[in-house]
């Protein structure tokens, strides 16, 4: 029988939580071999999270330097130069996935830089090729993430990567497209439909639900969804695409009322799901739905094989991958770790950002949990007026009304994203609000505006 190279952990997939899942477990002295079939960082670093920041970031600069009068500063012929915002978005990446290689070398995670495949199981272990060699793993991690959902819809799959992009090419654009369409007002959608609004395309978003952003509490996302309007974004909400082709998009609301609009450029977000076919899950019997089924250690039905990451069909944000490796790693190691979902931020990108953490009153009301909300707006804080000219934010906190602990906590206002953290631990701790009270907030910064919110309840 031919010889195979024998691992304590095999991860297949380098993306957020494959890569930090490998380096955690070779810090912790376990023969570890990572598998990549594209670019180590995933699509988070190579054609999601971080390339889409530094396209927003440049856009936010231009912005600035757009309105700099209003802060007592001139600046004459403010141009935005695409092929340079790109090329250095490129750099951005570049940085970071040299980076990642670097950590990677230095915990001693071996690196394979081909497409995996589990082949089955044999009395030493997991069977996993690529590249024409076959290795061994005691334990597998499989976080192979999550891919685009197409539609079969009139338009789309031929003209994509032209016409129609994902968001791959829409962070590859080298010109500002005229008019431009959002298909999905969710996360994605958002975030672009920010960046080309913002330098200089028409930009329309469909959106099928009667709300843009998802789960977002109801009260910040009308209030993201104003102040893009007001940036001159147009939403048609409650609408159905039914076909992409060249030059327009047609659009459909629920009386079947039919709406051609004109674009240059269409980015479909519409939402992901989770790579489970083709990976060679069926060789070892690992099962699967929309995703990868996990219990709360990240096991899935098969003894020594985790998911974790959007493979798991949980909640496809980077982070939570972070932590679900962490976890898988630690029960590997026979350190109890579990995952809680509960306290788990999000982040949305946009130009005012939001974030938010827990539960929001939609979902207290769905639960029957009776609460208690006190919010203020942001101009509360005095490094927000100092910095925003003319703008505003909110701070929502939801208590448990009986418990007073802190169910949820809902931002839109600049610092939102690098605030929600400080909120996530205090659900996290089951914090009451007269415990929260006593954290002392560095002054002056937008972070205080949950200090002031948290006074406002009568305790
Ligand atoms: P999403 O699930 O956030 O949003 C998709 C939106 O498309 C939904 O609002 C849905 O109602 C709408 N939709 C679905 N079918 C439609 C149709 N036929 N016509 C019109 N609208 C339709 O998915 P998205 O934006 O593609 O993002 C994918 C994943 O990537 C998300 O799970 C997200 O968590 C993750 N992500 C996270 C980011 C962050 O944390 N800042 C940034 C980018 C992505």
């Amino acid at each position: 029988m031919r010889q195979t190279e024998l691992y304590d952990l095999i991860v297949i997939g380098g993306g957020p939580g494959g890569y930090n899942a490998a380096e955690r477990a070779a810090h912790a002295g376990l023969k570890t071999l990572l598998f990549e079939k594209r670019a180590l960082g995933g699509v988070c670093l190579n054609e999601g999270c971080i390339p889409s920041k530094a396209l927003l970031n440049s856009a936010k600069t231009y912005e600035h330097a757009l309105h700099a009068a209003t802060y007592g500063v001139t600046c004459n012929a403010v141009t935005i130069n695409q092929e340079a915002v790109v090329a250095r978005k490129a750099k951005v990446v570049r940085t970071l996935v040299s980076g990642i290689h670097a950590k990677m070398k230095h915990a001693g995670v071996t690196v394979v830089m081909g497409e995996a495949m589990i082949a089955g199981k044999d009395n030493n272990g997991f069977l996993v090729s690529a590249e024409g060699k076959t290795y061994t793993g005691k334990h597998l991690i499989i976080a192979t993430g999550s891919s685009n959902v197409i539609p079969p819809l009139p338009g789309i799959q031929e003209n994509l990567g032209s016409f129609v992009l994902t968001n791959r090419e829409v962070l590859e654009l080298r010109e500002i497209p005229r008019e431009f369409v959002v298909i999905g007002g969710g996360v994605i959608g958002l975030e672009m439909a920010c960046y080309y609004n913002t330098v200089g395309s028409k930009v329309t978003v469909v959106e099928m639900l009667d709300h843009i952003a998802g789960p977002t509490d109801r009260q910040i996302s009308t209030m993201l969804q104003k102040e893009l309007e007001r940036k001159g974004v147009t939403f048609l909400l409650g609408h159905n695409v039914q076909s992409a082709e060249p030059g327009t998009v047609i659009a459909v609301d629920a009386n079947g009322q039919r709406k051609a609009i004109s674009a240059d450029k269409v980015l479909l977000s519409i939402g992901r799901r989770a790579n489970c076919t083709g990976i060679g899950l069926e060789n070892i019997g690992v099962a699967y739905g929309r995703g990868i089924t996990t219990d709360t250690m990240c096991r899935t039905n098969v003894p020594n094989v985790y998911a974790i990451g959007d493979v798991n069909g949980h909640y496809m944000l980077a982070h939570t991958a972070y932590r679900e490796g962490e976890v898988a790693v630690n029960t590997i190691l026979g350190k109890g770790d579990t995952m809680r979902y509960h306290a788990n931020p999000s982040v949305i990108y946009t130009q005012p950002e939001i974030a938010s953490v827990g539960m929001t009153e939609e979902a207290c009301k769905a639960k029957g949990i009776d609460y208690e909300v006190s919010k203020l707006s942001m101009r509360y804080s005095g490094r927000f007026v100092a910095e925003n000219e003319g703008a505003d934010g909110l701070c929502k906190i939801i208590i448990d009304r009986k418990r007073r602990t802190i169910l949820g906590v809902h931002l839109i206002g600049i610092y939102s994203g690098e605030i929600i953290w400080g909120a996530a631990e205090m659900i996290e701790m089951q914090l009451r609000v007269t415990d929260a009270r006593q954290i002392i907030f560095p002054h002056p910064t937008v972070s205080e505006i949950i200090r002031e919110v948290l006074w406002e309840f009568n305790d």
